[in-house]
């Protein structure tokens, strides 16, 4: 059999684990054992996985080692570090383990968001008005808006205060405008982030801001002013759309907008904690890839990580996956790895084209605890739904007092507690079942190498279980074709469109 038709189903470890399935044992009986293999978290550097508290065994890993070892996944790990082209739909290799990496690219792209960073902070490049800059927004949707906001909002401790950065990514009017209404024009840059500089929803918002620039300093060309900054990985419809050459940051088109934050994409985050912490964060993403390419797949946390999941997924029916991170600062964080991970692995066809009936990617949502305590895990506790959660916390944080933090890292042991060993009851209603597992990522602090480390630790979790399951992670076909319907009902030609959508239409613009 090709590699590219594996089916993971078809193979003698599959078929041990759907037996395997049957008699999991329970996560109260794994604990009282104390010697299993998941009793020592898996450490790499100041990020440390604790997975004791999953009803598995040895036999049980065991399997799902053999299954990974039988899958694509060494040869797509080869393929992504050595620039292969595995991204086979678009025929494209998946270039953004280099950008922290290869010091080649420090010498361009990466020189250029040092450059352009630098010069916004200390305020050499200015505004038509020759004012500094105070206000920076970034224009963009998906991968070129969730990274970069994520990863400033959980680094604001280092951010600089003379310059404040925001984020508009919906083509809802009333957002953008209701930012401009705050800003004055003199003192604020517009970062337009688009990786094909098309995408609909960010083009009008940056004409918007163009306009505004436009009005209130009286320009004839705003796009060509010192206020627009053009991010892309096609420089020459930034070009023509009018933005100064000097002012556009490029990318190679094999950075897929997920994993784009490590590219110029990431320009906001420079300029807001400074080019030397930027780095940082390369570097902790570097750490994780070093560790993902080598660490053997018993002790390599993101498989562990992807092996948990087809757990899960492919034998125990689990349909989603809670993030829970106790840092109101990583609150972006689950709608962050929603695209990374649904984008990446929501996929019924595997990387020879064939359709696939075993699950692939599971439903990723979550919030910060203490919050989602009071309000979902009801249902975690005592609902029908088996949930995996993964708990992220950081271990000492100095910009939060002692007692609270103390009080937030014991809630989320005890969450993680009354998960797994519940609490009998003769009364119904009072009853914990227990058994419901959950992982703790621990970082010993949150700063920028850590964080860069959590990321990557996802990406190639993501990476690794898509590996196994057959399918290409680096696509996303799937938001093509509502992005052509859009085009169709912009368009005056009414003839394509289906009765229900005319009518639908009728209603929304009160023709109906
Ligand atoms: O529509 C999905 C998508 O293509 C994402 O993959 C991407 O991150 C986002 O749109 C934005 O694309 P661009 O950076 O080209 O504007």
């Amino acid at each position: 059999m090709s590699n590219s038709a594996f089916n993971p189903a078809t193979t003698a470890s599959w078929t041990r684990l759907k037996t395997l399935a049957g008699n999991a044992p329970r996560i109260e009986d794994v604990i009282k054992k104390g010697t299993q293999f998941n009793q020592h978290p898996i450490k790499v550097e100041g990020l440390s996985l604790d997975f004791s508290r999953h009803g598995m065994d040895v036999d049980i890993l065991n399997s799902l080692l053999e299954l990974a070892e039988q899958s694509p996944l060494y040869t797509l790990r080869e393929g992504l570090f050595s620039g292969a082209a595995i991204n086979i739909t678009e025929y494209r290799a998946v270039r953004h383990p280099q950008l922290r990496n290869s010091p080649a690219t420090l010498e361009s792209d990466r020189l250029a968001i040092k450059n352009l960073s630098e010069r916004i902070r200390n305020g050499s490049l200015r505004g038509h008005t020759d004012k500094v800059f105070t206000d920076v927004v970034n224009i963009g949707i998906g991968g070129s808006d969730l990274g970069p906001k994520m990863v400033c909002s959980a680094l604001r401790e280092f951010c600089i205060d003379t310059i404040r950065v925001h984020f508009i990514a919906n083509v809802d009017g009333a957002e953008i405008r209701h930012l401009l209404d705050g800003l004055d024009s003199e003192t604020t840059l517009f970062i337009i982030a688009s990786k094909t500089f098309t995408t609909q929803e960010t083009m009008l918002n940056a004409h918007t801001a163009a306009s505004w620039l436009g009005k209130t300093l009286k320009l004839s060309k705003p796009w060509a002013s010192n206020h627009m900054i053009g991010v892309t990985s096609d420089r020459e419809r930034a070009r023509t759309q009018g933005i100064n050459d000097a002012n556009i940051i490029t990318f190679s088109e094999d950075i897929g907008g997920r994993y784009s934050l490590w590219s110029g994409i990431g320009l906001s985050i420079a300029i807001s904690i400074g080019f030397e912490r930027f780095s940082e964060l390369l570097e902790g993403g570097a750490v994780m890839d070093h560790h993902f390419r080598t660490a053997p797949l018993s002790a390599n946390m993101p498989v562990i990580m992807a092996l948990l999941g087809i757990w899960y997924g492919n034998f125990l029916d689990v349909q989603s996956q809670a993030i829970v991170p106790y840092c109101e600062r990583l609150n972006l964080l689950p709608s962050f790895l929603q695209q990374l991970d649904m984008e990446s692995n929501g996929k019924a066809t595997n990387r020879a084209g064939q359709p696939i009936d075993y699950r692939t990617g599971p439903i990723i949502w979550g919030q910060t605890g203490t919050n989602g305590q009071h309000a979902f895990f009801q249902l975690l506790h005592q609902g029908q739904h088996l949930i995996p959660v993964d708990f992220i916390a950081i271990r000492k944080d100095r910009t939060s007092s002692p007692e609270a933090h103390n009080l937030l890292l014991l809630n989320m042991i005890a969450q993680a507690a009354a998960l797994a060993l519940g609490e009998q009851s003769e009364d119904a209603h009072k009853n914990y079942p227990g058994n419901r597992p959950s992982s703790i990522l621990l970082l010993e602090e949150l700063n920028p190498r850590n964080l860069g480390m959590l990321i990557a630790l996802y990406e190639h979790k993501v990476f690794a279980s898509g590996a196994i399951w057959n399918i290409n992670s680096f696509d996303q076909w799937g938001v093509e074709l509502g992005k052509k319907l859009t085009q169709q009902l912009l368009s005056p030609d009414r003839s394509l469109l289906d009765k229900a959508t005319l009518r639908l239409l009728d209603i929304v613009q009160g023709n109906g």
